[in-house]
């Protein structure tokens, strides 16, 4: 309760009290006064709005093995797909009739879409819908083409930093990678002057509160724009199939705790989280988030882009998400709502 008292007071702790604090977590009371902190904070920048960012989810492919994730390159189970530049727009052109006026490009990280191919994809978008902002998450790239991308017109960039231990990164990504690079990506990203999105997974093997709280002074530090953060889910063709899924209730305590630490910082309530539990994105909602993702990627794509099992909404026309998400907004007294949604300066 102390810990809990001060973040509030001083938007921040250091890491041993973020440790503790998320020991504590369960403690009676202590989620309830962060939960009401953050909504009010969240309300006092952001007013009831929740945005909707149009998730364009473009290949599946990828280079990459992280242990935890359903379409590594390793998976030799996985039904590869790719999305022509054509395709795309016909995403893009679907969520701007429904009113989606930011378009997340998201996918593996995948070499057949060469610097240039994603630059012309994310100039074709800008040049069609000049109002909307173009996000691109596509992993970890050389500066100069974050560059490359950001003078065609991207805005944003989602690069999670997935744990911001050294070891406990090392435990869930093979040797290729490091978490060296990953914070480069982002500090450059930062530089190039993209809005930028950080996050972890909650829950993921051997997380300890130590771990979270080192993730929290990341952030802080970082100052992102956008954190994701959702329940790590088994995915049942990777060595994690059989490791436990995180926690919904810790997840949400740590969505309140984020909107406090950086209270006008945009936050999904992700689909993992809607994934664990029927009303899991209502509840991070009240919980401080106040940005939705659903999907705008051809129906016929969904259930191949498998980060973990079970995800929701893969068999769902864009349409009836938005207004599945409307009701399910509205019913935590938010209003959905498909402006930009940039972060308060
Ligand atoms: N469970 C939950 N989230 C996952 N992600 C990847 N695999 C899983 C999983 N099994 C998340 C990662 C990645 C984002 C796109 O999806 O955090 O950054
Ligand atoms: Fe996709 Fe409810 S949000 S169907």
């Amino acid at each position: 309760m102390e810990l809990a008292r001060k973040l509030i007071d001083t938007h921040d702790l250091t890491k041993d009290e973020f440790a503790a604090l998320v020991r504590a977590a369960d403690e009676p009371g202590t989620a309830e006064m962060l939960r009401e902190e953050a909504a009010k904070l969240r309300k006092q920048y952001y007013g009831n709005k929740v945005f909707m960012r149009g998730l364009i989810e473009f290949t599946n492919y990828c280079k990459n093995n992280c242990y935890y994730c359903g379409i590594r390159a390793g998976n030799k189970n996985a039904e590869r797909y790719r999305l022509t530049k054509e395709e795309i727009l016909e995403c893009c052109a679907q969520g701007y009739a429904l009113g989606f006026r930011t378009f997340v490009l998201q996918g593996g990280e995948d070499p057949w879409y060469t610097d240039e191919k994603i630059a012309d994809i994310v100039r074709a978008i800008k040049d069609a819908y000049p109002e909307c902002a173009v996000t691109l998450s596509i992993g970890e790239k050389s500066r100069e083409s974050y560059r490359l991308f950001r003078e065609a017109g991207a805005d944003r960039y989602l690069l999670r930093h997935e744990t911001a231990n050294e070891e406990h990164y090392g435990m869930l990504h093979p040797a290729s990678m490091s978490l060296k690079v990953r914070k480069q990506c982002l500090y450059d990203l930062r530089e190039l002057g993209y809005q930028v999105g950080a996050g972890f997974m909650v829950g993921s093997p051997w997380q300890t509160p130590e771990h979270i709280a080192e993730d929290l002074v990341f952030l802080k530090e970082l100052q992102p724009q956008m954190v994701g953060i959702g329940p790590f889910i088994p995915h049942h063709d990777t060595q994690f199939a059989d490791k436990p899924a995180g926690s919904v209730p810790l997840t949400l305590f740590l969505l309140s705790v984020i909107r406090i630490l950086l209270p006008k910082v945009l936050l999904p309530a992700t689909t993992a989280l809607g994934t664990l539990d029927p009303r899991g994105r209502e509840k991070g909602m009240q919980a401080g988030a106040n940005v939705v993702m659903p999907n705008l990627s051809p129906v016929r794509n969904r259930k191949q882009y498998e980060l973990y099992d079970n995800k929701i909404c893969t068999g769902e026309e864009s349409a009836q998400c938005r207004g599945c998400l409307e009701r399910r907004v509205e019913s935590v007294g938010c209003v959905l709502v498909g402006e930009r949604g940039d972060a308060v300066k």
